[in-house]
Formats: C-alpha cells, sequence, structure tokens
C-alpha cells in the first residue's frame, strides 16, 4: 500500500499580552514568518534577513535612518511636498482622503527610497502608483484568493518596468555624483540622502546585486507609503470624532501640535497599519513559563489585543483617547512599530518622537503622518455631511474606501 504522506500543521502560538510580545520581539530564534509567500518582492529585503544578513543590511541602512536626515525631511524636503500634492485639494474645496493620502505618502516615500521623477508630471506619479500597487500585491501574495502564480508573474514584469523605468536612470544619476564624491567635486551634503544611495555606496560591503537593490529599494516604497497612508487616514477619522464629541477642543487641533501627534501615537496604537506580526521557531524556545514554542511552530502576535492589554494601558485600553498617559517605558502607539531586531526603521519619520516633559518644541520631531494631518486641519479640514466616509468593501480588513472632506473658505 502506498505510504500516505502527512503534510504536518506547524503548531500555532499566539500571543495577546504586551509583555509577552515584547519578549517574543526580542528572542533571537524566531525568524520572519509574514512574507513567505511573497518572496518576488520581500525574497531578500531588510524585514525578511535574519541574524547576521538583517545586522549587515541594517548597519548600512541606519547610516541614512538618522536622526540629522529625519530632521532635514520633516524640516526642508517634506512640507513643499506636503503643500504641493494638498494644494489643489484646499483651492477646490474639497479632498477625498484615502486618495490623498496614497498620493501625498508615496510621494514622500519614493524621495527616501530613492525613486526620481524626472518629468514631475501627474502621468508619471500615476504610473509609479500603478507599480506600487503591484508591489504591494506582490507582497502580501499570501492573502491572495486568485491564481497565485499569475499574479506572482504580473508582480515580476511590473519589477522589470519599474527598474527600467525608474530605477537605471536613478543609479547612474547616484553612480555620477559618487564619482564626483570621489574627486573631490562635491561633498557628502550633496548626495540624496536615500536608500538607493546607501544601497549604492556600500554595495561592495553588502555583495548585493541589482535584483536585490530593485527589491529593497520597491519595499521601501511601500513600507513608508502604504502604512502612513491607512494612519492619516484614519488619524483625520479619530480627531473628527474626537472634534464632534468635544467641540471645546476645536481650537487646539490648529494651536496645539502636540495635540495631533498624541491623536496620532493613539491612532496607530489602537488600529497598527500591520495588526499581526509572525515569526516562525528555529528552535525549541521557553518564552515565559507559561508559552512553549517548539522548534518549528509559527508565533503570531496579535496585536490589536496586544495594544489594548488593559495591565498595560488601563481599563479603557479600547478606547480613542489623545490625552491617555502610559506608564513610564511604554511608547503610546504600543507595539504598533515592532520592537527588537526588525523594529521600524522609519518610525520616527513617521510619527516623529515622544514628547517628554520639559523638552524644547523648537527641537522636536513631530513626524510625517502628524505633519499632514496638521495641515488638513491647519486649512479647516471638516467631514463632509453630505458624503459620508466608507468602508472597502473588497478587504475584509478595516481600510476605508472613501473619505471625503470639505475646506469650507473663509
Ligand atoms: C505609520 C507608519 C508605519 C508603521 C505602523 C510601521 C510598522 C512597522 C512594523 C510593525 C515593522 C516591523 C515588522 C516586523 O517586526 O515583522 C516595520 C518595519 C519596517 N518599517 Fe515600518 N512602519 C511605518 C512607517 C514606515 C516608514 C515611513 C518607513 C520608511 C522608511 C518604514 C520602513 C520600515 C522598514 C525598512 C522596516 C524593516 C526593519 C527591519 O526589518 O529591520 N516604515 N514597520
Amino acid at each position: 500500500m502506498a505510504e500516505q504522506a502527512v503534510i504536518e500543521e506547524p503548531e500555532i502560538v499566539t500571543i495577546t499580552s504586551y509583555d509577552e510580545a515584547r519578549m517574543a520581539y526580542r528572542q533571537k530564534d524566531l525568524r520572519q514568518a509574514l512574507y513567505d509567500a511573497g518572496e518576488v518582492i520581500m525574497e531578500d529585503v531588510l524585514v525578511n534577513l535574519h541574524a547576521e544578513e538583517h545586522r549587515a543590511r541594517r548597519r548600512v541602512e541606519n547610516r541614512l535612518y538618522r536622526r540629522e536626515t529625519f530632521f532635514h525631511y520633516e524640516r526642508s524636503l517634506f512640507p513643499p511636498i506636503i503643500e504641493e500634492t494638498v494644494d489643489p485639494y484646499i483651492a477646490e474645496g474639497k479632498a477625498e482622503l484615502v486618495s490623498l493620502g496614497h498620493q501625498l505618502m508615496m510621494n514622500l516615500a519614493a524621495y527616501t527610497a530613492g525613486v526620481d521623477r524626472p518629468e514631475g508630471t501627474p502621468e508619471e506619479t500615476f504610473r509609479l502608483y500603478d507599480y506600487l500597487g503591484s508591489f504591494i500585491e506582490g507582497a502580501t501574495l499570501a492573502h491572495y484568493t486568485g491564481d497565485k502564480a499569475a499574479k506572482e508573474a504580473e508582480v515580476s514584469a511590473a519589477l522589470d518596468k519599474f527598474g527600467d523605468e525608474f530605477l537605471k536612470p536613478g543609479i547612474e544619476r547616484r553612480r555620477e555624483a559618487l564619482a564626483k564624491l570621489a574627486a573631490g567635486e562635491i561633498t557628502e551634503d550633496d548626495l540624496p540622502k536615500d536608500v538607493l544611495t546607501v544601497l549604492l555606496r556600500n554595495e561592495e560591503e553588502l555583495g548585493i546585486s541589482y535584483e536585490a537593490i530593485r527589491r529593497e529599494v520597491s519595499f521601501y516604497l511601500l513600507a513608508g507609503a502604504h502604512t502612513s497612508a491607512t494612519a492619516f487616514t484614519r488619524v483625520s477619522h479619530n480627531i473628527l470624532g474626537w472634534l464632534a464629541d468635544h467641540p471645546e477642543d476645536t481650537d487646539l487641533v490648529r494651536t496645539d501640535r502636540l495635540f495631533v501627534q498624541r491623536a496620532t501615537h493613539e491612532t496607530i496604537r489602537l488600529q497598527p497599519s500591520s495588526p499581526t506580526a509572525m515569526r516562525w521557531a528555529l528552535s525549541d524556545i521557553d518564552l515565559t513559563p507559561g508559552i512553549q514554542i517548539p522548534k518549528g511552530g509559527k508565533v503570531v502576535i496579535d496585536l490589536i489585543s496586544v495594544n489594548r492589554d488593559a495591565a498595560v494601558f488601563g481599563d479603557d485600553a479600547a478606547d480613542f483617547n489623545p490625552r491617555r498617559e502610559v506608564p513610564e517605558g511604554v511608547p503610546p502607539y504600543g507595539l504598533s512599530f515592532g520592537s527588537g531586531m526588525h523594529a521600524c526603521i522609519g518610525q520616527d519619520m513617521a510619527a516623529g518622537l515622544v514628547f517628554r516633559d520639559g523638552a524644547d518644541l523648537e527641537d522636536h520631531l513631530f513626524g510625517l503622518v502628524p505633519g499632514a494631518v496638521q495641515y488638513l486641519f491647519d486649512h479647516g479640514a471638516v467631514a463632509d455631511p453630505d458624503d459620508p466616509p466608507e468602508m472597502d468593501a473588497s478587504t475584509s480588513r478595516p481600510y476605508f474606501g472613501r473619505y471625503p472632506v470639505l475646506f469650507p473658505k473663509g
């Protein structure tokens, strides 16, 4: 009799408490598991590397993602991009936040990833937007319900085209700049401050191929744009809801920039852009006296539960409260940016730093999402009473599909 192949299902350990999640994130023998089916984009990108390979890549990319770069982005690079993207809608008196958020965050993420747009036309932006859509599909193939092989081939073709159209000319421009730097014709400050430049500068140290650079830049584009765009709409929604219930705070939203930043942190805690983290156990792990993970087992960190852990965030942990006080050492956004080796490299850029009492507001980093939301409220954004928001029906995840707002004149 032919032997029946037995496919063993991995043991799944789900983590729902804040302290256990922190411990899991710190375990060196837990390896990334979230992108197993998304290799076409994610095969060897930072978030999918482990141990020494991850350390080497992160060390190089950390050279870019430093405080000075974030200040440069927040104070010099981002404000004109926010104005350019949002002002036409303000002039029109209305906007739809889901598409505006994606447009805006992609424009910002393109700069930080190193994707140049020499034409600067809306058509060029739309083409890039289409590529971004493909990359998101590629990274999340695990959730795709149609023909996976066909979708993978489509994403792979999009990567090739993106490489030829956007990346190769950008690589050439950066190689020329690096040659000029070597010849002493320009200084460090004249180099673009983006991931592509950092990778090319450290190409030999990393032993990285063109295809791997292409995946990494595409991953940065989607890691920066999609997460921040969903946060942008949700923060705006939560603030509008808060103001409806607390009209006394209406002025605060324009006069106190920390209020918008706190509302952002509170939103990201309650509605993490990536609601689960997943890891494979490379060895038997005793996480706590009560939690053993066998080698080959899978750990699922349920961030919605973790970030609403009443023992840490209080009995009203499930409510939105921008004035929430959290215990010393606990970030107000919970573990929504991860922790440990894969902790989000763009966290300070996206959400700024947590303001400490007595610190100087002049030296404070507010973050890209609070900055963009602030811009809406500075220009009087209100919900459109005749066109209520709708959820995105094409996914089981709680994304808004449409979010109309008005900018009343005068
Ligand atoms: C609201 C905005 C954002 C949220 C909620 C977020 C969330 C996260 C989370 C949860 C992780 C860890 C994944 C894991 O442990 O498996 C992560 C990693 C990462 N994020 Fe973000 N992110 C945001 C914005 C950004 C931005 C703007 C960038 C652009 C630079 C970025 C780049 C990355 C990268 C490169 C990693 C991988 C780090 C590593 O593996 O060492 N993220 N992010």
